[in-house]
């Protein structure tokens, strides 16, 4: 099989912990910083050598399209201006080819990946989940991509979680270890408090093979009602091996409030251009206090 070269991106779900701020809005347009969170990720996909990427969406999800567009009116006015650095911002996912689909229901995870098995066709591909951003010197898509080239097997990254946190994430019950790749005996998606087999969570990064579509294509549901993808992973296990890698590099959870606001003031302060100014900031507001109440 050949090189990863396709990347899939669900877009589709509702977002429903930001409301009501994703009521007009696709939750992967809400910024850290300047940049919606889908760039980070698409970026994070260029730097690893994706050359085609599917953004899967749904209703209200148009401005994703309008954000990876030209916008000819933009950019000859900020030409004019000569406000190059802005430009240069704007253009920032110009050399990689987005297409769209749209998800018609939503029935879940594993459903949003199985809709894109058209553009895929019958080669290896990576998944990337925009609730998660990871920071790394080698970009985490990369590792992976570096582990299939190895291994020629699909590849779940994963890191470890606090243990009170492993009913959020699907979780992999590790058979053996050679350095930072497991072989799996099982997948779970969202395990019962107190029931995971380890604290190893599934971190929004994929590498898989084609034949993972034979077990989406049963549309079998699984937690809270959905076609998981996690399930079908459990399944391509038992006829082909899929090891776990557990990457380098720092993930930040975009996909709730707290997550959000903590990846936020992080990428604030470390931010050229204004993190001095942040960390003045927040100083202030932890010794106002009205601000900071006992
Ligand atoms: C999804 C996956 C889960 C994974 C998580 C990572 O869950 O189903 O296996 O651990 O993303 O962010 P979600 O958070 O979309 O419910």
């Amino acid at each position: 099989m050949g090189k990863v070269r396709k990347a899939i991106i669900p877009a589709a779900g509702m977002g429903t912990r930001f409301l009501p701020a994703t009521k007009a809005m696709p939750k992967e347009m809400l910024p850290i910083v300047d940049r919606p969170t889908i760039e980070y990720v698409v970026q994070e996909a260029i730097e690893s050598g994706i050359e085609d990427i599917i953004i899967v969406t749904g209703k209200g999800k148009r401005a994703i399209e309008d954000h990876f567009d030209n916008n000819f009116e933009l950019e000859n006015n900020l030409m004019k201006k000569e406000k190059y650095d802005l430009l240069e911002k704007i253009n920032k996912s110009a050399n990689v080819e987005i297409h769209y689909i749209r998800q018609k229901e939503a029935k879940g995870l594993g459903h949003a990946v199985w809709c894109a098995r058209k553009f895929i066709g019958n080669e290896p591909f990576a998944v990337l989940l925009g609730d998660d951003i990871v920071q790394a010197e080698k970009p985490c898509l990369k590792q992976l991509i570096e582990q299939y080239e190895e291994t020629r097997s699909s590849i779940i990254g994963v890191q470890r979680v606090a243990d009170e946190d492993t009913h959020r994430y699907g979780i992999i019950d590790p058979k053996t270890t050679q350095g930072q790749r497991y072989q799996v005996s099982n997948f779970v998606e969202k395990p019962e408090q107190g029931t995971a087999p380890s604290n190893l969570a599934i971190m929004g990064r994929y590498i898989l093979t084609p034949e993972i579509f034979d077990f989406l294509g049963k549309q079998e549901t699984g937690t809270g009602g959905e076609i998981q993808l996690t399930d079908a992973i459990q399944k391509l296990n038992e006829h082909q091996t899929v090891f776990a890698y557990d990457f380098d590099g720092k993930r930040y959870d975009v996909g709730e409030k707290l997550g959000f606001i903590r990846t936020t003031i992080e990428f604030a302060l470390n931010n050229e251009e204004i993190g001095e100014d942040v960390r003045k900031i927040l100083k202030e507001l932890v010794l106002d206090k009205e601000v900071v109440k006992e």
